[in-house]
C-alpha cells in the first residue's frame, strides 16, 4: 500500500476524500447488497442470546460506539453499555459471562481499551475487536475481529476510520436486530439498501459542499469558543465535531446534547459564542428546532448543519446554514460527519496549524 498525499495538501484531506470508497468496501464486507440483507456472520456469541452488550473505546473510536449504542437499541433492542475505555478498566461494573463486549479501535494498540478488554476476559465475556489494524494487540486478543477496511490511516485525527467504525456499528445492528426479530424482513431490506446509499451521499457532500464550509471556516477562525449541539445520534456527532476542531485548530470547542443547552452551555451564549447545530429532519428535529430559538433569543450565531425539509422547516435565523440532501435515517451520521471533519480541517488550515501532527496529540496511545 503506497502511502503518500496524491494531490491533496495534507493526509487529513486526502483521508476525508477517500471515505465513499473505504466505506463502500466496509459496508460490503458485512452487507450483501444484491440480496438487501445482512451477512450471517461466523460470531462466537449469538446476539439472540445475550442480554447486553458492552462497548469501551478511546477518543473518535468511544463516539463511534456512542453512535452504536443508539443502534443497537433502536433496531435490535438490545441495552448497551458504553463508557471510555480509560473510566471502563476501573470501573468495576458487573458484567455477565454470557454477554459479549466489543472494543473499538483504530490502531488496536490504545492502552486502555486494551486493559478494558482484559477486564472483560477476567469476567468470562465473549470479545468482539473493531479494528483497522488486524495484526494489533487488540485483536489478537479478541475472540473475534470485526474489521474496518479504511486501509492506513496517517492523520492524527481520525476521519475516514471514524466513518468505517460506524459503518461497522450499523451493519452489525441489523445483523442483531434480525437475529433478534426485531425487524421484519421489509425492514431489514430498508435498512441495507439504505445503507447501501452511504458512499453516493457521501460523495455528494465532498463535490458540492467544500467550497461552502471552506467560507464557513474562515468565518470560524475569528472565534474563540465554539459549541456544537446536537440530539440523538447526533449528540456523539456533536461531541466529534467539537474533539475535531480543538485537535487540530486548537479553537476551544465543546459539544453537548441540545437538551442540555438549559443546564449549563447557555449561560455562554453571546455574539461571541457560534453554536453549531447538527440536525437532519428526524424524529425530534422540533425540539432541536426550539433549541435554537433559545440560542437565536441570546443573540447566539447559528450555523445550521441540515437537509433540504430541515432547512425548509426551521423557523430561526442563521448565520449560515450547510444544506446536505435529504437521506435515510440509519445514514445520517456516517454522512453528516463529513462536513463535520471539512469544517474541522478548513478551519485548522486557516489558522495555520500543523493538521497531520497535532501538537501534543499521538495517533496511537499505547501508554495509560
Ligand atoms: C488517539 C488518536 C485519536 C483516536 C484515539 C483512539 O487519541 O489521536 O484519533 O481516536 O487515540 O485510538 P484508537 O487507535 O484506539 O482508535
Amino acid at each position: 500500500y503506497l502511502v503518500d498525499k496524491g494531490n491533496h495538501r495534507h493526509f487529513m484531506e486526502k483521508e476525508i476524500h477517500e471515505q465513499p470508497e473505504v466505506i463502500s468496501h466496509t459496508l460490503a464486507h458485512y452487507l450483501d447488497f444484491t440480496k438487501s440483507a445482512a451477512k450471517p456472520l461466523d460470531l462466537p456469541f449469538d446476539f439472540a442470546r445475550i442480554e447486553r452488550l458492552a462497548i469501551s473505546a478511546c477518543g473518535t473510536a468511544y463516539l463511534a460506539g456512542l453512535i452504536g449504542k443508539y443502534w443497537f437499541e433502536r433496531y435490535a433492542r438490545l441495552p448497551v453499555d458504553i463508557d471510555i475505555a480509560s473510566e471502563f478498566r476501573y470501573r468495576e461494573m458487573p458484567l455477565s459471562a454470557n454477554d459479549a463486549a466489543l472494543f473499538i479501535s483504530q490502531s488496536g494498540e490504545t492502552a486502555d481499551t486494551l486493559a478494558s478488554l482484559r477486564y472483560c476476559r477476567s469476567q468470562g465475556m465473549t470479545i468482539g475487536a473493531v479494528v483497522n489494524t488486524r495484526e494489533s494487540t487488540i485483536a489478537r486478543e479478541a475472540d473475534v475481529t470485526l474489521p474496518l477496511l479504511a486501509g492506513p490511516e496517517i492523520g492524527v485525527a481520525s476521519t475516514k476510520a471514524f466513518t468505517c467504525q460506524l459503518s461497522v456499528m450499523a451493519s452489525l445492528a441489523v445483523r442483531a436486530a434480525v437475529a433478534r426479530g426485531t425487524v421484519s424482513a421489509e425492514e431489514e431490506k430498508a435498512l441495507v439498501r439504505a445503507l447501501s446509499e452511504t458512499p453516493r451521499y457521501a460523495n455528494q457532500v465532498l463535490k458540492t459542499l467544500d467550497g461552502q464550509i471552506e467560507t464557513l471556516a474562515r468565518d470560524l477562525a475569528h472565534y474563540r469558543h465554539v459549541l456544537y449541539l446536537g440530539r440523538d445520534t447526533s449528540y456523539p456527532l456533536a461531541l466529534e465535531g467539537a474533539l475535531k476542531l480543538k485537535e487540530i485548530s486548537y479553537i476551544h470547542a465543546e459539544g453537548y446534547a441540545a437538551g442540555e443547552l438549559k443546564h449549563g452551555p447557555i449561560a455562554l451564549i453571546d455574539e461571541n459564542m457560534p453554536v453549531i447545530v447538527i440536525a437532519p429532519h428526524d424524529r425530534i428535529f422540533e425540539k432541536t428546532v426550539s433549541n435554537m430559538q433559545e440560542v437565536a433569543a441570546r443573540g447566539g450565531k447559528i450555523i445550521l448543519i441540515t437537509d433540504a425539509k430541515g432547512a425548509a422547516q426551521s423557523t430561526v435565523k442563521t448565520m449560515r446554514t450547510i444544506v446536505l440532501p435529504d437521506m435515510p435515517e440509519i445514514i445520517t451520521p456516517i454522512v453528516y460527519a463529513l462536513p463535520i471533519q471539512m469544517l474541522a480541517y478548513f478551519t485548522a488550515v486557516f489558522m495555520g496549524t500543523d493538521v497531520d501532527q497535532p501538537r501534543n496529540l499521538a495517533k496511537s496511545v499505547t501508554v495509560e
